[in-house]
């Protein structure tokens, strides 16, 4: 198929986007680059998950009402992935009426199919994560993430029959119809579903902020059924069981572990309720941590993107994020190590690499020629699919390691002197290296990528990465 369609979890808008957030969003957006530059139709979907009870207490300590709250909050998501030059196809808030039209129109439908029933429900609720918790996620009785003690919540409460989906969900993750990478995380939902999947409480009585129920005034609608819902709704889905928009399935959904449980359940179900196909992939990346520790603001350590930016630019801040985290690990970030990686890789090794070569040929046409090898081409386009941005961005640096190796080797700057003809040769040869180099980073890169390129153009040497301290 000649398209791709790639999403980004709604983010709650009672956080600031922070670096974990904008890591998500920047893969997305060098992943849809990449596709498009193999000309697939490309759509990226990113957006803000606007309902719930914490939302609306955030709006209270804000002092100001919902609308108001949530408008703002959208916006400064939008602005800093604008900043970051993230080029989403849509930015999808939940509050949009279209939205909320198409969500109830599919509960409503759930409610006449018999997937939603009314029953009574009693569990252990983390408010923070707006989730049930079963006893195995807490730790010494507290929900990890939030370190609160869940309260026991009863209320009568519409159902979604989730655990009529269990065999199915079952089936097609294990005969990798649909695929979750890393492997570990994939067994980590097969022992989670391997437990059993209750049905899940669908509506909430008290929360006034929500989807109100179709088929029932008294109750908004829990905000995860609405959230996954977006993922459809961004397209232009009006909430009709069976009619696939354009460009669905996704192709690609990224998420870090925290929400990888409920994608690969209830989002999974939803679907097969609805009639509609399943997504092909779900990449799991790690967390960030600051100095070893969680980043949290009351510890103090976020690190905001607009930080970064201040200090590295941003195609600095890009490469940066993306080069951070290893394949299915969590990645410790440090100011100092920032420093030190922007100092060697691009002050030095790429800044360098551009500015000694455009600056040692004025005048001579290039003509290019293959510069960087098939084999390498292909572990690349190997590592694009295997949503390594690390691997493949250490791959693309091997070649300007090698690039600056083989131009002092040459002594091109005295070759071009004592010997212009094989002068000339090597700075072909180089010169065509750094223009696939540029093309290479290009989804990390863009602006980089069109100033080396411009470089090569107008033999104009211009500092691409000033060091810093
Ligand atoms: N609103 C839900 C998602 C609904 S999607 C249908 C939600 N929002 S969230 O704001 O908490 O975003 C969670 C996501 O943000 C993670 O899955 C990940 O993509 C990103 N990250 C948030 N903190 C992060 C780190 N510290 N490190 C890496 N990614 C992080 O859950």
């Amino acid at each position: 198929m000649n398209k791709f369609y790639i999403t980004t979890p709604i983010y709650y808008v009672n956080d600031r986007p922070h670096l974990g957030h904008a890591y998500t969003t920047l893969l997305a957006d060098a992943l849809k680059r990449w596709q498009s530059r193999r000309n697939k139709k490309t759509f990226f979907l990113t957006g803000t998950d606007e309902h719930g009870a914490k939302i609306s207490q955030s709006a209270k300590k804000a002092g100001k009402a919902e609308k108001e709250f949530v408008d703002e909050k959208a916006n400064n998501f939008k602005e800093i992935w604008k900043k970051l030059n993230i080029k989403y196809d849509n930015f999808l808030r939940t509050t949009n009426t279209r939205h909320i039209l198409a969500v109830q129109k599919a509960v409503q439908y759930l409610k006449e199919k018999g997937f939603i029933y009314k029953g009574y429900y009693q569990g252990l609720y983390c408010p923070a994560c707006e989730q049930y918790k079963v006893p195995d996620d807490l730790i010494d009785g507290k929900c990890p993430d939030h370190q609160i003690t869940p309260q026991i919540l009863q209320e009568e409460s519409y159902f979604f029959k989730l655990s009529q989906f269990e065999k199915v969900i079952k089936e097609k993750i294990l005969s990798g119809e649909f695929l979750i990478l890393p492997e570990e995380r994939k067994a980590e939902v097969l022992a989670f579903i391997n437990k059993g999947l209750k049905d899940v409480s669908i509506s909430r009585k008290n929360v006034s902020w929500g989807i109100p129920l179709p088929f029932d005034k008294n109750y908004t609608l829990y905000v995860w059924i609405d959230a996954f819902l977006n993922y459809l709704t961004g397209l232009g889905w009006l909430g009709l069981s069976g009619q696939k928009p354009d460009f669905f399935p996704p192709d690609l959904q990224l998420m870090a572990k925290d929400i990888l449980r409920v994608h690969a359940t209830i989002w999974l179900a939803l679907l097969l309720a609805l009639k509609l196909p399943l997504p092909k992939k779900f990449f799991v990346h790690g967390y960030f941590t600051v100095n070893g520790q969680k980043m949290s603001k009351s510890l103090g350590n976020v690190i905001w993107p607009e930080d970064l930016i201040e200090k590295f630019g941003v195609d600095g801040t890009r490469y940066l994020l993306l080069s951070s985290l290893s394949y299915g690990q969590d990645g410790d970030i440090t100011w100092e190590r920032l420093t030190e990686k922007y100092n060697a890789d691009l002050a030095n090794n790429l800044g360098n690499l551009v500015s000694r070569v455009v600056k040692l040929d004025q005048k001579s046409k290039i003509k290019y020629q293959k510069g960087i090898s098939e084999t390498k081409n292909n572990e690349i386009k190997k590592l694009f699919e295997e949503i390594k941005p690390k691997e493949i961005l250490e791959k693309i640096w091997q070649e300007i390691t090698f690039a600056n190796k083989y131009i002092e080797e040459k002594k091109l700057w005295e070759l071009v002197k004592t010997n212009p003809k094989k002068g000339k040769k090597v700075l072909n040869e180089i010169f065509s290296l750094i223009f696939e180099i540029a093309n290479l980073i290009e989804p990390f890169m863009p602006d980089t990528s069109a100033k080396i390129l411009q470089q090569l153009q107008t033999k104009k040497s211009q500092i691409l990465f000033p060091r810093i301290k």
